[in-house]
C-alpha cells in the first residue's frame, strides 16, 4: 500500500494483497471477503491497485445511479473490448453520452412491439424442431436451443432481410461461435475478423442500397444523428452492431436455459404458468403488446430466474473521480466490485434466498420493491434491451409451454461457468413430450 492510499478512510479488508477477475474463483473469493469483513471490503490488488468489494444496497445504488458519473466500466473487460471495440456497452464519457442518445429512440416500446411477429416466428422454428426431436425420442438440449433461439431474434431484429439474404448464405451461421465458443485463442480472433468484415459489407450496402425501406435496428441505426446531425461512421456502426448481438443475445438465452430447467423442477409453477399462457394466448392471433405485458405470472417468474442467475453477475468499476461511500473515501483508480449475483442471495434481504419462488414479485409483496435487484443495472447505464428481453422471453414461453413439457433427466443441480456471463457449466438437457 502506498503513503497516499493510507491516508484515505478505507473499509477493513485483507491485509493480504487479493486477486480478482471474473471468474469461478473470484466469486468465492467475494463471498468470503463478505463474510469475514462485511458490507464493503477494501483490499489492495497484486499490481497495488485500490480495490472494494460493495454489498451494501444503499452504496450500490449510490454508484450506479446518483454518483454514477465518476466512474467508468472497471477492469475484466478485455475480451468483450475484442469483440465490441468501443460499442455503449465498453464506451464511457462522451462516446457513451453520444451514442447512447442517438440509440435510445431505436429501443422505445413502440419500436420493439414491431418486432412481435418476428419473435412469434423464432418461436415457431423451435416448436418445429422440438416436435421432430420427440418424434425421434431424442432430448432437448435446452441450452443451444435458447441461445440458438434467442441468436437468430437478434439478428433478424437487427438485419431485417440481410439476415436470410447476406448471413445464412455463409453456409453455417457465422455468429453461432460467439454462445458456443468462450476462449480466446487465436481462431476466434479470425472469426471475429471475419465478422467483421461481413457487418461491413452489409453495412456499405445498406448505405448504398435505394431500395425498399427496412424496419430493423441497422436501419434505425444507419438514421441516428447526434446533436451536430452527424449518423455514426462505418466504424462506429459495426461497434455499435457487434454489441446489440453480444448484448442481446446471451443474456436472455442464459436466463430462458434457467428458466426451462427451473420451470421442470418445479410443477407447480409450471402450471400456473400454462394457465397464464393458456388463457393470455389461445393461438399465436392474440399476441400482442396488451396480451405479452399483461402475463404477470410468467414476468414474476422471470425476474425470480433473474434473482437467482443474473447473467450478468459481477459489474466492475473504476473510480475516475474522488467519491464517498459510507463513511469512506473513493480515491481516484480505485476499482469497484459489485455483485447482483451475491446481493440477490443475502439473507437479510432476500428471505431464504436459495429457494425459486416466483411470489416474491407479486405485487402484493410490496417489500421487494425496496430489496436490492439489479439484473439490468440501475441508472444511466441500465440496460436497454430490458423491455425486448421481457418480451421475448414472455413470447417465448407464452407459445411454447402450452406446447411442450420439458422434463428434467435426473435431480443433478447444474453447476455454474462463471465468465463474463452467467451460464450453465454444462448444457442442460430435458425430455420432450408434447401437450
Ligand atoms: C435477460 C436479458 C438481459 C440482461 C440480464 C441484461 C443485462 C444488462 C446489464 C447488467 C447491463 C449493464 C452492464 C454494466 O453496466 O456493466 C446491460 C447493458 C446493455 N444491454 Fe442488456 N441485458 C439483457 C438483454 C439485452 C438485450 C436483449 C439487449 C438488446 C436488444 C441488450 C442491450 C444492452 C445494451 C445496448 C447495453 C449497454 C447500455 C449502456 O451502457 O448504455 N440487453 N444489460
Amino acid at each position: 500500500m502506498t503513503e497516499a492510499q493510507l491516508a484515505y478512510r478505507r473499509p477493513p479488508g485483507p491485509d493480504q494483497t487479493v486477486t480478482l477477475g471474473i471468474d469461478q474463483e473470484t466469486l468465492a473469493t467475494l463471498e468470503a471477503l463478505q463474510r469475514d469483513f462485511g458490507d464493503m471490503v477494501s483490499m489492495t490488488r497484486p499490481n497495488g491497485r485500490l480495490a472494494y468489494f460493495v454489498n451494501d444496497a444503499d452504496e450500490v445504488r449510490r454508484i450506479l445511479v446518483r454518483r454514477h458519473s465518476r466512474y467508468h466500466k472497471g477492469p475484466g473487460f478485455e475480451r468483450v473490448k475484442m469483440l465490441l471495440g468501443n460499442g455503449l456497452i465498453v464506451s464511457d464519457g462522451e462516446v457513451w453520452r453520444r451514442s447512447r442518445t442517438m440509440i435510445q429512440p431505436a429501443f422505445s416500446r413502440q419500436n420493439v412491439h414491431r418486432l412481435l411477429t418476428v419473435m412469434v416466428e423464432c418461436c415457431d422454428r423451435r416448436a418445429v424442431h422440438w416436435a421432430d426431436l420427440v418424434a425421434r425420442g431424442e432430448n432437448v438440449n435446452i441450452t443451444e436451443e435458447t441461445s440458438d433461439f434467442a441468436l437468430e431474434l437478434i439478428l433478424i431484429s437487427i438485419f431485417g432481410n440481410d439476415y436470410q439474404d447476406r448471413i445464412l448464405t455463409q453456409g453455417e451461421n457465422p455468429f453461432a461461435f460467439l454462445s458456443r465458443d468462450s476462449t480466446r485463442d487465436l481462431s476466434v480472433v479470425l472469426k471475429v475478423r471475419k465478422l467483421r468484415e461481413l457487418l461491413m459489407s452489409i453495412i456499405e450496402g445498406r448505405r448504398s442500397d435505394q431500395g425498399e425501406e427496412q424496419f430493423d435496428f441497422l436501419s434505425m441505426y444507419l438514421a441516428a444523428v447526434d446533436k451536430k446531425g452527424q449518423s455514426f461512421s462505418n466504424a462506429e456502426l459495426l461497434d455499435e452492431l457487434m454489441t446489440l448481438i453480444v448484448a442481446g443475445f446471451e443474456t436472455s438465452a442464459n436466463t430462458l436455459n434457467w428458466v426451462w430447467y427451473l420451470i421442470a423442477k418445479h410443477p407447480d409453477v409450471e402450471e400456473r404458468l400454462l394457465q397464464e399462457a393458456r388463457q393470455v394466448l389461445p393461438g399465436v392471433f392474440a399476441v400482442n403488446a396488451d396480451s405479452i405485458n399483461s402475463m404477470q405470472y410468467t414476468q414474476q417468474t422471470l425476474e425470480e430466474a433473474l434473482r437467482l442467475y443474473p447473467p450478468v453477475w459481477l459489474f466492475t468499476r473504476r473510480a475516475h473521480d474522488e467519491d464517498q461511500l459510507d463513511d469512506y473515501d473513493v480515491p481516484p483508480g480505485t476499482d469497484i466490485y459489485l455483485s447482483p449475483f451475491i446481493l440477490h442471495r443475502t439473507e437479510r434481504y432476500w428471505p431464504d434466498p436459495n429457494t425459486f419462488d416466483p411470489e416474491r414479485f407479486a405485487r402484493t409483496d410490496k417489500a421487494s420493491r425496496d430489496r436490492p435487484y439489479f439484473p439490468f443495472s440501475l441508472g444511466p447505464r441500465r440496460c436497454l434491451g430490458e423491455y425486448f428481453s421481457f418480451l421475448e422471453m414472455k413470447v417465448h414461453l407464452g407459445l411454447l409451454l402450452p406446447r411442450f413439457r420439458l422434463r428434467l433427466l435426473d435431480d443433478k443441480e447444474p453447476g455454474l461457468e462463471l465468465g463474463i456471463n452467467l451460464r450453465s457449466a454444462s448444457d442442460i438437457y430435458l425430455q420432450p413430450e408434447e401437450r
